[in-house]
This record gives C-alpha cells, structure tokens and sequence, in this order.
C-alpha cells in the first residue's frame, strides 16, 4: 500500500472512507499499518497518553519530532499527519518553521493544528504544506472552552464551528477533525465540506474516525469520554503480565532453562582448570 496523496484523501468522503489512529512510536505505527490504518496521527496527545502530563500544553515541538521519527519508521507507506503544539502556530512564521522541522527532519506528509487560524492555514498550505484542520474541542484550548465539553450545543456556538470548519477549506487544509460535537452538527459539517470530515466524539456521519491508540487499547485509565470504545482491555493484561513475569522471577521459574544459553563442557572444564 503506497502513502494516500492530498487528492486521494480528499476524495474520502462518505460515512467509514478514512480510518485514523494515532501512533507515537515505531511498534505501534508498524501493527497500524499491518492492520490497514489509513492515516497516522502523531497527536500531541501523547503528552497525556505516553509522557504524563496533565494536558497536551507542554508538549514541544522537539517532543513532536522524536516521535514523528519514530512513527515513520515504523510505517513508511502510511500518510503520516504531525500535530503543532500548542503556541508552534501562534504566527505564520511559526507555523512554518515547526512545519519544516515536522515535514523534513519527521518525515511527516501533512501537520495538523488545532482552531480556525485562517492565517497560519494559507501560509502554511500556499508554501505547499498540507494541512489538517481541527475544529470543536481543541484541547490545546480546552481550559479556555470551559473543559473537556461538548462544543456546539447551542446555535449560535454551532453555526461559529461551522463557519470555522468551512473558513479552513477555504483556506485550502484536505481535512478537517470535528472533536466532541453534537452527532447533527458534524452530519450537518460533512454535508457541506467538500474536504473529508474526521470525527472523535462527532457521531457516525462524519467521513472518517479518529481515536487514540491508548484509548482504544484500554491502556490510559485517567478518564474515558463517552466517545471513546476500547477494544482491548490492554491495561490490564499488560498488568497481568507483568505481575506473572514478578512472580516466576521471584520463584525461580523464570528464567528456565530454555531461556538460557550453554557452553561447552570442555571449555567449562578448561575454565574450572584455571580456578
Ligand atoms: O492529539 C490528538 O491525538 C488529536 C486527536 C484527538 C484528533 O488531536
């Protein structure tokens, strides 16, 4: 499978045409691609899900770009999208030396960034870096938006995200990710974006889905929106594991004698010889 393109992509519209998921590191990036994952993500939310932080805003840029390496390596014919970090996009000149660094040294196909900054978009889309838009709960932002909510309740709060989400394409992104919004308005986004829609928390009208790699697995326990569906407890056979390996460890079962390596009697006899 070669890397989707800009036009292929944005041809992927429709209920179930792109399937997104993020990945942070090379392992994770290489079972995604075996398993047919259209379009990678190296998220900032790997500031929650793999370094700790309480929210994506530490996140740097330096971080984004370890881990963009790394997912490439392990899937070098995936699209691969980069997100900003939060205040990377704050000006056009920004935007495009973190794109640079992403694109270049990452080996990202595209970057991602969070709200409708119009501005950074066409600068970053008219050098000829495709971008991904990213409307609805922006976390960088979330304090800002009151918290982890749903956003667009309400009319006129709706019909600014949609205003948003069709000022993006205009500005030329190839996609845009609709985050915990009401299932209507991301149906109601979809039909008038001539860009796929990518949803999280948006319902199943939306062109394609996104989820996090911990959250599908069951291995990022802090909280569980309503959106997310885990498709393995993975946390707690990861657990179970462990503790199996502590345990033969401590009972002498682990290591056995299959998981050893010998040496020959006559060397081992030479070797007591010079004792
Ligand atoms: O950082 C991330 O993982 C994201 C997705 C939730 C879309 O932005």
């Amino acid at each position: 499978m070669a890397r989707l393109t800009i036009p292929e992509l944005k041809s992927r519209k429709g209920p179930g045409s792109l399937v997104m998921l993020t990945a942070y590191d090379y392992p994770t990036a290489k079972l995604a691609a075996a398993a047919g994952v259209d379009v990678l993500l190296v998220g900032d939310s790997l500031g929650m899900v793999v370094l700790g932080y309480d929210t994506t805003v530490p996140v740097t840029l330096e971080e984004v770009l370890h881990h963009t390496k790394a997912a490439r390596r392990g899937a070098p014919d995936v699209h691969l999208v980069a997100d900003l970090p939060y205040l990377s996009d704050a000006t056009p000149e920004r935007a495009l030396a973190a794109a640079e660094r992403l694109v270049k040294e990452g080996g990202a196909d595209s970057v991602k960034l969070e709200g409708p900054k119009i501005e950074v978009v066409a600068a970053l889309v008219s050098a000829g870096v495709p971008v991904l838009g990213h409307v609805g709960l922006t976390p960088q932002t979330a304090a800002s938006l009151g918290g982890y909510k749903v956003q667009g309740r309400g009319r006129e709060e709706a019909a600014k995200l949609l205003e948003g989400a069709l000022a993006l394409e205009e500005a030329g992104v190839w996609g845009v990710v609709l985050e915990m919004v009401p299932a209507q308005l991301a149906d109601l986004a979809s039909r008038r974006l001539h860009v796929p829609t990518i949803g999280i928390g948006a319902g199943a009208a939306t062109d394609g889905q996104v989820l996090v790699f911990h959250d599908l697995i069951g291995v990022f326990d802090r909280f569980k929106p309503r959106f997310v569906k885990r498709y393995l407890e993975g946390g707690q056979l990861i657990q179970e594991a462990i503790s199996a390996y502590a345990a033969e460890v401590r009972a002498g079962a682990f290591p056995a004698a299959e998981n050893a390596y010998e040496m020959d009697a006559e060397e081992l006899e030479g070797l007591y010889g010079k004792e």
